[in-house]
């Protein structure tokens, strides 16, 4: 996969048991502007460009699903500047890397309210989208607009809409109906810049996945950083509720 000018020259470690699905909580960009004297939007611009090197490296390790979660509903009300220059630097990712990413075989999704996005970054996104939606190599999903209690109620509302019965709303019904549907759930969850919390992302589908949580900010988050995450999380042991024993029956 080439996504970057130079790909990394650190050879990739073995990691034992992969994850089939991560997501990121990509967090820290501005604090790590901030300590730098520089603007939270320069943070915010450093954030984006560090998208590229880690897509490529979990696609080099084979990861098939990356979930990066860019902007939640909550983030609205950040002051209107640092918002708008959020939708920038997405509009220009999308206007600069989405031919690299379709190259590299990667398939674009959208993860939450599109209709709340302002109409020409939701115009670029479907147009993302429609553009890869047959590549096979990796999926890279997009948390633009996303809110995971949003996507359960929304999830739950259409079922109904479909006149679904009380019976036929099962954990099943309610999965394939979130915005991530078909898609597996995420295995390992990372979250860079030091918090230690989910903050409404993917709350359903977070169930029973490992979480990473690391003090190094999103736009330091580089290629050692996604091979220590991956070691670690093939080190764990998933039990998902079960004893040690039956652990090889239920992975
Ligand atoms: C969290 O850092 C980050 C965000 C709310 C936005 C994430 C945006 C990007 C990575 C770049 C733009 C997105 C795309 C798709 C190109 P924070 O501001 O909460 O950092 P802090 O906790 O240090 O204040």
């Amino acid at each position: 996969m080439v996504l970057t000018a130079q790909p990394s020259p650190i050879p990739l470690p073995r990691v034992r048991t992969l994850p089939r699905h991560v997501a990121v909580i990509m967090d820290g960009n501005g604090r790590w502007a901030e300590s730098r004297s520089l603007s939270r939007q320069e943070g915010h611009r450093a954030g984006a460009e560090n998208l590229r090197t880690v897509i490529e490296r979990f696609g080099e390790h084979g990861v098939e699903i990356l979930t990066l979660f860019a902007f939640s509903t909550e983030n609205w009300g950040r002051p209107r500047a640092e918002v708008e220059a959020i939708m920038r630097l997405a509009t220009r990712f999308i206007d600069r890397d989405l031919e690299a990413l379709h190259d590299a075989g990667i398939r674009l999704q959208h993860l939450g309210d599109i209709d709340g996005v302002p109409s020409g970054l939701a115009k670029r996104i479907r147009k993302a989208v429609e553009r890869t939606r047959d590549n096979t190599r990796m999926t890279v999903n997009l948390a633009f607009n996303y809110g995971g209690r949003a996507d359960i109620v929304a999830a739950v509302r259409a079922l109904i809409a479909e006149g679904a019965t009380a019976e036929e709303i099962t954990e099943e019904s309610i999965s394939a109906h979130l915005t991530t549907g078909a898609l597996p759930d995420p295995d390992l969850l990372i979250r860079t810049g030091g918090e230690r919390r989910i903050s409404n992302f993917l709350v359903w589908q977070a169930a029973y996945c490992e979480y990473h949580f690391t003090a190094t900010a999103w736009p330091d988050f580089g290629v050692p950083e996604v091979d220590a995450a991956l070691v670690e999380f093939s080190r764990r042991r998933r039990r998902f509720g079960l004893v040690p024993e039956d652990n090889g029956a239920a992975e």
